[in-house]
């Protein structure tokens, strides 16, 4: 079974769908921890609820992006986790942070990767007239948002969709694919040779399309 670590920021229901796969045995691995850059968040409570130790580390007690990243380090390390997963978990991180994890560290992005890295991924959809909206899991590299990507979720986007119902369209998604990638990691059906995502041996030249 493998072990865990979860980075947070908020509501966690990401995490969430995670805990819930892991606890039915869906799932082939343990969450041990959460860290949470932000004090007092739902998903902390989550964490706690599920077994799993609850760690905030707040990003303000910080001088830098350097010393948190540090301090994130130290934190994580001590699980000694198979596997890093960033579920709005809402902090650039240095590059030395990114890669001490290359290879087992992944994130959630609430676009349809190359498209909107980066923040108010909805209302640029709707801005730019977009017919399909959607949500990526990719491995993280130091480039933001621009790791190697692994699977996605579209939902289509109506005339009288705004950012509100288009979040909770794309999150439903993302609460069926994320364990879904997390399953594969823990069954090793998916692995990283080379920095490169591989789906049962295969390189994934594009994404797996839910
Ligand atoms: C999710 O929509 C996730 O894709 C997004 O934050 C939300 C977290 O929801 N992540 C990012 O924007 C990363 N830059 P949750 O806390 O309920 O899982």
């Amino acid at each position: 079974s493998k072990r865990i670590v979860v980075l947070i920021s908020g509501s966690g229901s990401n995490l969430q769908a995670i805990l819930d796969q892991c606890a039915a045995g869906d799932i082939d691995g343990q969450v041990t921890a959460v860290i949470s850059n932000r004090p007092d968040v739902l998903g902390l409570s989550r964490a706690e609820k599920a077994g799993a130790d609850a760690i905030t580390l707040d990003h303000k007690q910080f001088e830098d992006r350097a010393a948190f990243d540090a301090a994130l380090a130290e934190a994580i390390d001590q699980y000694t986790p198979d596997l890093i997963v960033l579920a709005g978990f809402m902090r650039i991180l240095t590059k030395s942070f990114v890669d001490r994890y290359h290879g087992r560290m992944l994130n959630i992005h609430p676009s349809l990767l190359p498209k909107y890295p980066g923040l108010d991924t909805h209302q640029r959809a709707l801005d730019a007239g977009d017919h399909e909206a959607g949500a990526t899991v990719h491995l993280v590299t130091a480039e933001l948002d621009g790791g190697p990507l692994i699977a996605q979720a579209k939902v289509a986007i109506s005339e009288d969709d705004t950012v509100q119902t288009l979040n909770r369209k794309v999150l439903a998604q993302e609460h069926h694919l994320y364990p879904e990638v997390v399953r594969w990691f823990c069954s090793g059906r998916l692995t990283f040779a080379e920095g490169l995502p591989q789906l049962d041996g295969e390189v994934l030249q594009f994404p797996y399309l839910f």
